[in-house]
């Protein structure tokens, strides 16, 4: 039988108009837009893991709060089952808001430091009229429990100041958890914990996730991370994804030079693959004015004329796996 897909998104794009100061605006008629997310395509399969990995700013939180409707694409289409959800409203785009969970990048900023953990993990189920009072209770214990915060009773009571970072990203998960999703957008969820908790907060991720056959979008700047959790990567440079396969090909044939400078990031015992390091050099272009052509031609080491004036597309180089470069 074939795979169902559970995720689909077509040529997504999110621009958001420049802010500027008062002066400004008065000399300038012009709107300018930072592109956020521009155009981007793929698939995710039920029950998979999509790593998307990029360096800070190139997109990925926009485009988790696109997939769960959080905010309005200028351009492009979401499909859930199948469905086209990218505009749906009321009654409709709540059902939708049961079904798509996200897990915000930041569980410090996250949690209402007012709010009881008990109440923060139950509040969705409140609000979807799940459930109420001591049911709602029950489930919130059990939930704290499968995320390892026992004694439950007792982290129910706590205030998120109690807590230490992990615990706080374990409650972060039990709350996107509790309405039972069926696909979870989780947004960079281990990078504001000790390094020593990375792996007990991944395991919890994946126990779930075999547990319900969940789908997931992972979020993460670390490709080391991304290796272990995914099935498939993709590789987000200024707004667009440049390099999309299965984990296995990324890391054994990564085609994309951007794609290679951030493996060469990744600290192996290796002096092989250290002297075929490639340097990303320069920093991140800005998205408002992103470089003509391929946007990752003034860091590359390979440019060619042609980078410099025509935008490479995703072409296919080997079994499930694009690359955007002209090389
Ligand atoms: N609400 C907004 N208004 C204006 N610009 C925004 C907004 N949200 C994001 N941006 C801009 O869009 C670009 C992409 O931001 P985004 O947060 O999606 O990146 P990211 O890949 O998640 O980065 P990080 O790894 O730092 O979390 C950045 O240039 C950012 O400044
Ligand atoms: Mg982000």
């Amino acid at each position: 039988m074939g795979k169902m897909v559970e995720l689909k998104v077509v040529d997504l794009k999110k621009y958001f108009p420049v802010q500027k100061g008062f002066l400004e605006r008065v000399f300038s008629r012009k709107i300018e837009y930072v592109q956020a997310v521009n155009g981007i395509s793929f698939e995710i399969n039920r029950g998979e893991v999509f790593g998307l990995v990029g360096e800070s700013g190139c997109g990925k939180t926009t485009t988790g709060r696109l997939i769960v409707r959080l905010i309005e694409p200028t351009d492009g289409r979401i499909f859930f089952k199948g469905e086209d959800v990218t505009f749906l409203q009321g009654e409709k785009l709540r059902e939708l808001r049961k079904k798509i969970q996200i897990i915000f990048q930041n569980p410090y900023a996250s949690l209402n430091p007012r709010m009881k953990i008990g109440e923060a993990v139950g509040h969705p189920l409140e609000i979807h009229r799940v459930a109420m009072g001591e049911r709602k209770k029950k489930l919130v214990l059990e939930m704290l429990e499968k995320v390892g915060l026992e004694p439950a009773e007792k982290f129910y009571d706590a205030y998120p100041f109690e807590l230490s970072g992990g615990q706080r990203q374990r409650v972060a998960i039990a709350r996107a958890m509790i309405l039972n999703p069926e696909l979870v957008v989780a947004d960079e969820p281990i990078s504001m914990i000790d390094v020593s908790l990375r792996a007990k907060i991944l395991e919890l991720m994946l126990m779930l996730k075999d547990e319900s056959n969940l789908t997931y979008i992972f979020i993460t700047h670390d490709l080391a991370v991304a290796k272990y959790i995914s099935d498939w990567i993709g590789i987000m440079y200024l707004g667009e994804i440049v390099e999309i396969g299965r984990k296995e090909q990324i890391f054994s044939s990564p085609g994309h030079p951007y794609t290679r400078a951030l493996l060469s990031a990744i600290p192996v015992p290796d002096p092989a693959r250290a002297k075929k390091n490639v340097q990303l050099r320069g920093e991140v272009p800005s998205s408002i004015n992103p470089p003509s052509g391929c946007r990752f031609h003034p860091r590359c080491n390979f440019a060619m004329e042609k980078c410099r004036t025509l935008k490479p597309t995703l072409k296919l180089v080997g079994k499930d796996h694009y690359v955007a470069c002209h090389l």
